[in-house]
């Protein structure tokens, strides 16, 4: 079971990175890094003495594009203005912060690039301090820092420990990954804020012998689908995920399984402390009721092999965890209402969403439609791109769930 790092989506958020004088300047080549591997678009100003501790080189090769740090670049200026440039980002971020330039923000100058996009912008402003720790302490800056978090500039850190000048105490910059999960808390919204969903997507595989295993045809979009609607509402989303040959969405934590009792494992673990369960996943309904050790041989005889039913995930999690928002599935060849209902009742669900399967229907196609239930009521889900498809299912969790608190 192998599990991609808890990596907060900020899937296509624009960050000015404002990059000042101080010796944490190299950590924040780092958080740079850090931010575009979470999917945020990076355009870096640095000030002149921010010039002195790292190249800008660096920067540009890691945002992919040219750092700004002049009021006068006629070349720059005239691609995007330095008004246009505060107007650009979802959040301005210093880091590092350094005295002065908190000094500078605290007083309204505007002398160099970046204070004046501070000072032009009506975008969420945050700093990291990093300072030395008599700096830090002082009252003047304290009375600056004051005065940015009473207009509502997030201070974030500064954190204590050895310093750069040999002091230990407080005025180190914040570690870059601590920086960028606070970026992705000041940026989330969405009626799913703070909310945990697991989501299970694609098939599993229940092995017969070292080489051969039962499985089907399910490709997991529908439900890889489901993880990112559910992330662009603000939850944080784990997908529990069979073999597919799909990409992770960004900002979703993924652990990948095999078969129906790993899925399980899985399932109930991530759960314990979710709000939301929506089972997409085509589990096998039967594995080998052994498997064997070593290659199964042909002969001329027919071949029959023992099966056994898998535990139902679904079902499972459900009783673990009442509390639960459970969204289960149903592939239906005839009968889908009677069917489906019948499913949301003997599994204890919220919701399920039927969708018709058959030849050319569903699987690996990349549109779908739904019919969703819940105990009184439901909605049908127009035939649109599985992605579409996903934000509806996903506008219904939310509308049911409120309505069941
Ligand atoms: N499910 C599960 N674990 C299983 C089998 C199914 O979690 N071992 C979940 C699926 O992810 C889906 C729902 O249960 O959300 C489907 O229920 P199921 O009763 O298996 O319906 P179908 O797959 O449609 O199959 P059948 O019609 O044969 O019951």
């Amino acid at each position: 079971m192998s599990q991609s790092a808890l990596i907060p989506s900020l899937h296509g958020r624009r960050i000015l990175l404002g990059v000042t004088g101080g010796i944490a300047a190299y950590k924040a080549a780092d958080l740079t890094r850090r931010l575009i591997e979470a999917g945020a678009e990076v355009q870096v100003v640095m000030t002149d003495s921010a010039l002195h501790f790292v190249g800008d080189p660096t920067f540009q090769a890691l945002s992919g594009k040219p750092v700004r740090h002049s009021l006068w670049d006629e070349a720059a200026e005239a691609a995007m203005g330095h008004i246009e440039l505060a107007r650009w980002p979802d959040l301005i971020l210093v880091a590092p912060a350094t005295a002065n330039f908190i000094a500078k923000l605290a007083h309204g100058a505007a002398d160099d690039l970046l204070s004046t996009l501070c000072l032009a912008t009506d975008k969420p402003i945050a700093v990291a301090p990093a300072m030395n720790r008599l700096m830090w302490a002082n009252a003047a800056t304290q009375s600056n820092v004051a005065t940015l978090t009473a207009r509502s500039i997030a201070v974030l850190g500064p954190g204590a420990g050895y310093q750069a000048c040999g002091e230990i105490g407080e005025g180190r910059m914040r570690e870059p990954l601590d920086l960028r999960a606070n970026v992705a808390e000041l940026l989330s919204s969405g009626p799913l804020k703070g909310v945990h969903a697991v989501v299970t997507a694609g098939p599993t595989r229940e092995p017969l012998d070292p080489v051969r295993f039962l499985s089907n045809r399910s490709s997991g979009k529908q439900g890889y689908a489901v993880a990112a609607a559910l992330r662009d509402q603000g939850a944080s989303v784990t997908l529990i995920s069979g073999p597919t040959n799909l990409s992770t969405p960004a900002g979703v934590t993924r652990i990948d399984i095999e078969s129906a009792a790993d899925m399980l494992k899985a399932a109930l673990a991530a759960s314990r402390d979710a709000q939301i369960f929506v089972a997409a996943a085509a589990v096998a309904d039967y594995r080998a009721a052994s498997i064997a050790g070593q290659k199964i041989k042909k002969n001329d005889a027919e071949l029959t092999l023992p099966l056994a039913r898998t535990d139902d995930v679904l079902a499972t999690v459900r009783k673990a965890y009442p509390q639960l928002f459970v969204v289960g599935f149903a592939a239906e060849t005839e009968k889908l209402e009677e069917h489906a209902r019948g499913k949301l009742q003997r599994k204890n669900l919220d919701m399920i969403a039927a969708n018709w399967v058959g030849a050319g229907r569903a699987f690996d196609q990349d549109d779908n439609s739904l019919q969703v239930f819940w105990p009184d009521g439901g909605e049908a889900l127009a035939p649109a791109t599985k992605a579409e498809v996903a934000r509806g299912l996903v506008a219904l969790i939310i509308r049911q769930r409120a309505a069941k608190k």
